[in-house]
């Protein structure tokens, strides 16, 4: 990114009269910027952009997307080939070191992550304080939190050996953090990861293993978990990674960084969305309501949403959705379920929606969350874990982003300004004195 304006926008105040030119900058590709930095101090006037629709918050190299024409890329490369042609953990080394690794690199950093997945064993008491039926993502946000009282020894942000061993530490403990939170729920036994399994096998056999029968990984089942987390794992400034960036500019350490991407993350606005489609299908029930709850999407007075439909950014479809769409039909013709209602509403709601101009002139179509639930729930997991495996898989993106804006050569925190719409300065009236 060049510092040399070569291109300028003139803004001009209507008013006085005065104009200010002001920098523009380009990135490699997409929408280039206009460089506000210097706005208030030269101008006195802020910008104002609340859901921030048209600011860039900082510069990136990780994720690409192009809304348009839903494009999205990781360091370049396509979603689609990334899930047909790469694995979770090669695309977790993708994210955090910029480059797909070597052979050499792979061995060492599926070594190094195979190794750090076990908890310290103090950490398993810490569930103990949550009843059996707490959402498994407040646990979540508790126990990732908890990891800054037990990993003292790589809090140091400014080294950089440290700000790796704690992202492979993240990469390495939250799958099995996840498993644990998903075991405490179900009154079931911990189950210790193994050394033998992939990153994706390894976490279904923590969920899914009992002390009283083996558990038998099924190759499709690993291969759909695989993709979910390729799928997920990071998606330029989001509101999850936007919350772990701004914690991470004032300098907190990276496990309370990653704690704060998933309470943000939680929201049915943002990756609590996967939970409340399925939740939302299930009160649609059968095909023939589905005009009804379309009505109430469209209805302004009604709260209802249409839970897995619209993006910020995707104004065409989320190309990860059309991924999981066909993992979708695998999966449940693998369990024997191809023709599971749920995912036939899904099916069928979406054709009659993207027929509905209301959805269509406002480029509404499913984005990540419309199929993912119908997947995990075939898979056997229950829907409040679904976002718990969002975050299981956003965690590689987070401490990527996390990790890129640590490293960049002046870090300064981020501390937005307001439009104040409040009272001017008013005197103090006494209690004795007020009406
Ligand atoms: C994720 O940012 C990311 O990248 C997120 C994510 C990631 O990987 O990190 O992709 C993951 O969060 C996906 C989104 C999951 N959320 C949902 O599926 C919840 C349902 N969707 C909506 O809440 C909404 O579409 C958002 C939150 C996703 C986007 O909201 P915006 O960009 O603020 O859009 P908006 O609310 O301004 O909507 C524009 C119009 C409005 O109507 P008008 O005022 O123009 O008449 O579209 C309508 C909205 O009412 N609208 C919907 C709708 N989404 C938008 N109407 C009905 N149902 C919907 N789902």
């Amino acid at each position: 990114m060049s510092d040399t304006p070569e291109k300028t926008f003139t803004l001009t105040n209507d008013e006085t009269g005065e104009s200010f030119k002001l920098p523009v900058i380009d990135g490699t590709t997409g929408p280039s910027t206009i460089d506000v930095r210097k706005l208030y101090s030269t101008t006195g006037y802020f910008t104002y952009d609340p859901s921030f629709t048209s600011t860039a918050s900082c510069d990136s190299k990780i994720t690409f997307i192009d809304g348009e024409k839903g494009i999205l890329r990781h360091r370049g490369y396509s979603i689609e080939e990334l899930t047909e042609k790469s694995n979770a953990l090669e695309v977790a080394y993708l994210l955090l070191n910029g480059e797909l690794p070597t052979k050499k690199q792979m061995e060492e950093f599926d070594h190094t992550i195979t190794n750090h997945t076990m908890v310290h064993e103090q950490m398993h008491h810490f569930f103990r304080g949550f009843r059996r039926d707490a959402h498994p993502m407040a646990v979540m946000v508790a126990v990732v939190g908890a990891m800054s009282a037990f990993y003292h020894d790589s809090l140091d942000i400014w080294d950089e050996q440290q700000r790796t061993i704690s992202a492979h530490r993240l990469i390495a403990k939250i799958p099995t953090i996840a498993a644990m939170s998903y075991k405490y729920s179900q009154g079931q036994p911990f189950v210790y990861p193994k050394n033998d399994l992939s990153y994706a096998e390894n976490f279904l056999h923590m969920c899914f293993s009992l002390p009283v029968e083996d558990y038998k990984v099924s190759p499709v089942l690993a291969e759909a978990m695989d993709r979910i987390l390729i799928l997920h794992a990071d998606h330029e400034q989001n509101a999850s990674t936007s919350t772990v960036r701004i914690a991470g500019s004032s300098q907190a350490n990276p496990f309370a960084c990653i704690a704060s991407g998933i309470a943000s993350l939680w929201g049915p606005a943002h990756g609590g969305a996967n939970q409340a489609v399925l939740e939302m299908l299930e009160e649609i029930g059968t095909k023939d309501r589905i005009p009804e709850f379309l009505e109430r999407a469209k209805d302004k007075d009604d709260p209802f949403r249409l839970m897995g439909f619209g993006h910020r950014v995707y104004k065409n479809f989320d190309p990860r959705a059309n991924v999981l769409r066909d993992s979708c039909h695998k999966v449940l013709a693998e369990l024997g379920v191809e023709n599971d209602p749920t995912l036939e509403l899904a099916m069928e709601l979406e054709k009659i929606a993207l027929s509905d101009p209301y959805f269509a002139d406002r480029k509404l179509f499913p984005n990540v969350d419309f199929y993912s639930g119908i997947i995990l729930r075939a898979m056997g997991f229950p829907t409040e874990m679904f976002t718990v495996l969002f975050a299981v898989s956003r965690t590689v993106g987070w401490i990527s982003q996390w990790k890129e804006m640590i490293e960049e050569p002046a870090l300064r925190i981020g501390r937005p300004r307001q439009l104040y719409i409040g009272e001017t300065e008013r005197k103090y009236v006494p209690l004795k004195k007020r009406k």
